[in-house]
């Protein structure tokens, strides 16, 4: 990519210390340093990014300050809570430093964070320098926030009661039942409220960067950009129109790679619930005996965690791996991307976390959609009944109906008409990244609008 000036300028991006967060804001950098600019990234020593995978990037690592009780949890709002209070003070002291150290020829232009690191903000202003908010989830998934504070406001949505399990949809919301609303599972639902809506606010920032596609979100992004007092760029899918590079916490097992070589084309389902997912062990074994009787090949990514913290080995039931022999291809952690991308994957069980959904929809995989919670229940709806390239698993979650959805996406006529539509979508979706596309118009209005800074 061409450079755009001649004098560099810095940016400084702070991710969100969460896989889903961390891998777009580091494509982000990519992009950006493949820009011209040049990239600093200040992060939290908590799951702190690898910098070898980066070493044009200049790292600089901040306390958490988390307690051991609090990162143990598994309460999601409340650690991002906490990170907002405790990082506060240290980032700012960074922010300061990293502009007293500031090379003339190369000053720093703006800060760039994740819109749930929204302590940014104040430092930024502190330190008199623009920030630029960047939302890693779908423009569907922040209106249906919206949504949520106004009918919580106006006494229609309980948090608590029956609402969250309807099947009835949400007025002004379409495609959406309340029961697809991206509301949490973790903790009291007023932390969670308090969350949303500061991680909805722009504040005084000077532009929103969306990891979205205007094809997939015609209906969204307008309504956001008529609220929105700044420009919103949707500039994804980021993996797409970043340089090639890995940013995985975890060790990728590439060894299902040279498995897939010899499985035949479209056969293969691929399953992966994200980094953060868990599950107990029913819904496992029950995954298992739906996956084993459905005969289909499958690769299965069993991350530590996904269930406690047991290894895949002593989840699985008595007599699974006998049953299934070379037919499944366990991993803990796989290259997902490259995954998706081989001819033998013909379809993708996914949690529809945004990554995952982005990733899938790039490739023209077909999806069995199993949202566990937050926005993943609204990328599912608009998988299944919007673009309508995957089908929703809905409960009772148990093997028979497990086996039929599995079968339907892979060998029925449903599956194949789903398979077309993806590879339409995906052809659109190259097209908003080619040169005159809309993410490659709006990457080169966002380039403008920080070099004016
Ligand atoms: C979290 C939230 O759970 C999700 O709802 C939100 O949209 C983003 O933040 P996560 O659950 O990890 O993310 O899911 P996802 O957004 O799909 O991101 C997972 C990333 O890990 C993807 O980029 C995927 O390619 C990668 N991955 C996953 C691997 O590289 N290997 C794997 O085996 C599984």
């Amino acid at each position: 990519m061409e450079k755009q000036r001649q004098r560099r300028c810095r940016l400084v991006l702070v991710p969100l210390p969460f896989r889903g967060h961390i891998n777009p804001m580091l494509q982000l950098g990519s992009i950006l340093l493949s820009k011209g600019f040049s990239i600093t990234v200040i992060h939290t020593a908590f799951n702190s990014p690898d910098p070898s995978n980066h070493p044009e990037f200049h790292f600089v690592s901040i306390p958490h300050n988390l307690s051991d009780q609090v990162i143990s949890s598994g309460n999601l709002v409340l650690l991002i809570s906490v990170l907002n209070v405790n990082c506060q003070a240290p980032f700012q002291e960074c922010l300061v430093r990293v502009v007293e150290q500031q090379d003339e020829q190369e000053e720093i232009a703006c800060i760039i964070y994740d819109e749930l690191m929204y302590f940014s903000e104040a430092a930024a202003k502190y330190v008199k320098l623009p920030s630029i908010i960047f939302r890693t989830t779908s423009a569907s998934t922040y209106i249906s926030r919206s949504g949520i504070l106004q009918l919580k406001a106006e006494g229609i949505l309980s948090l608590q009661g029956t609402c969250s399990t309807s099947q009835d949809l949400v007025p002004g919301l379409h495609p959406l039942r309340f029961r697809d609303l991206p509301v949490s599972k973790f903790g009291i639902p007023e932390n969670f409220l308090r969350l949303i809506s500061n991680m909805s606010k722009t504040r005084t920032s000077s532009a929103v960067i969306w990891n979205t596609i205007d094809v997939l979100e015609q209906s969204s992004l307008p309504k956001i950009q008529k609220q929105c007092q700044v420009p919103i760029f949707p500039i994804g899918p980021l993996h797409k129109v970043a340089p090639a590079s890995s940013s995985s916490l975890l060790k990728e097992d590439t060894g299902c790679i040279t498995w897939l070589d010899q499985q035949i084309q479209n056969s293969v389902l691929y399953i992966s619930l994200g980094s953060v997912a868990s599950i107990d062990k029913k819904e496992l074994v029950e995954m298992a005996w739906g996956l084993a009787n459905s005969k289909q090949p499958f690769l299965w990514v069993i991350r530590p965690g996904l269930v406690d913290d047991l290894e895949w080995n002593k989840l699985l039931p008595e007599g699974f791996i006998e049953t299934v022999g070379e037919n499944g291809c366990i991993v803990k952690w796989a290259p997902q991307t490259e995954v998706l991308a081989h001819g033998a994957v013909g379809g993708f069980w996914t949690h529809c976390g945004w990554n995952s959904t982005l990733e899938s929809i790039s490739e023209a995989v077909p999806m069995i959609c199993r949202p566990c919670f937050g926005d993943q229940r609204v990328n599912a709806r608009f998988v299944s009944h919007e673009w309508r390239t995957g089908l929703q698993l809905e409960n009772p979650f148990e093997r028979g109906k497990i086996e039929r959805a599995i079968r339907s996406l892979m060998v029925e006529k449903e599956g194949e008409e789903m398979r077309q539509r993806a590879w339409n979508l995906k052809e659109m979706v190259e097209l908003c990244v080619r040169e005159g596309g809309s993410s490659y118009v709006s990457l080169n209005q966002l380039v403008e609008l920080i070099i004016s800074f």
